[in-house]
């Protein structure tokens, strides 16, 4: 398995592949788990290389807190990785390497994409999460790069910044990898007591029920109907629920035969903040 820490020395390192193997991106911030085992897996089916990034970005974080709590887990990580493919190229680099001496993110049109949702509960974040992918992008020039549906918001918006910037790059989109009681795989449920896990179950079971309402529902008893369960869940606070378009992630006026519609949840338990979304169709 091979580590970089600088740019440089991965690029030299891909020059010296075969130019026509094709190469494979999974960009993450570490503290992997099987979420992102299974992008890399994905990676290795679809590519002849795979490059994992891992860099807690600092410019996608809009609290000091959460940037300075984030998990930092390099051993473990590799020895995930590991498990996965002795082939793994391990991209880790300091801030000063991905920002030099300016640690400040791009502003970018993605086009209404980050004013719904994750964007209207998280000033900048999506600028920052923008600079970053734009740059690991550029610097590792991957044939496709691997995102989840986890962040759903966060893959449409990918999408949409290599179309504007007219990066050569396929973007991938997986499926959310879950635990067995449902609750989708994220490094923040480490930060859960045993009877907040439980309880965070809660979260995609009522997803589930409300795909199976839309059928018969409108959205907006849907939404209804999701904020009065949550509050029979006291452990749980509820953010936002929001049933938007798939693809545009506008908020749903009135469901069309031809589009694909989504519901999408923000929920804290205690201070820990979860997301999680569904299609509905
Ligand atoms: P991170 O939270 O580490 O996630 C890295 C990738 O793993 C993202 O594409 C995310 O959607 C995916 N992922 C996380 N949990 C998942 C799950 N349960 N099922 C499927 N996929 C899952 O997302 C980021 O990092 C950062 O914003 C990044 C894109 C790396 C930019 O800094």
């Amino acid at each position: 398995m091979l580590l970089f820490k600088t740019a440089a020395a991965l690029k030299s390192h891909l020059s010296s592949l075969d130019q026509k193997a094709r190469l494979g991106l999974v960009p993450t911030m570490g503290a992997l788990h099987r979420g992102h085992a299974a992008l890399v897996e994905r990676a290795f089916r679809e590519n002849d290389f795979v490059v994992v990034s891992i860099f807690v970005n600092p410019t996608q974080f809009d609290n000091e807190n959460d940037l300075n709590n984030y998990p930092q887990t390099l051993e473990p990580d590799m020895e995930l990785l590991k498990e996965i493919s002795k082939d793994i190229m391990i991209f880790a680099p300091t801030v000063a390497e991905i920002y030099s001496n300016k640690v400040a993110a791009k502003t970018y049109d993605f086009e209404g994409l980050d004013r719904v949702m994750e964007g209207a509960f998280r000033s900048d974040h999506f600028n920052g999460v923008g600079t970053i992918v734009e740059t690991l992008l550029r610097m590792v020039a991957p044939d496709k790069a691997y995102f989840g549906e986890k962040d759903f918001q966060q893959l449409q918006i990918v999408k949409n910044l290599v179309a504007s910037q007219q990066l050569p790059v396929t973007i991938v989109g997986c499926p959310i990898v879950r635990e067995s009681s449902g609750l989708a795989l994220s490094s923040r449920n480490e930060r859960l007591s045993k009877t907040l896990r439980k309880e965070a179950s809660f979260i995609y079971k009522t997803l589930v029920t409300a795909k199976k309402k839309f059928g018969t529902k409108s959205a907006k008893e849907i939404m209804q109907w999701v904020s009065e369960q949550f509050k029979a869940h006291p452990l749980l606070e509820l953010e936002y629920i929001e049933i938007a378009d798939s693809e545009t992630l506008t908020p749903i006026l009135k469901k069309q035969q031809n589009r694909k519609y989504r519901a999408f949840v923000a929920v804290y338990a205690e201070d820990v903040r979860l997301i999680d979304n569904i299609a509905l169709n």
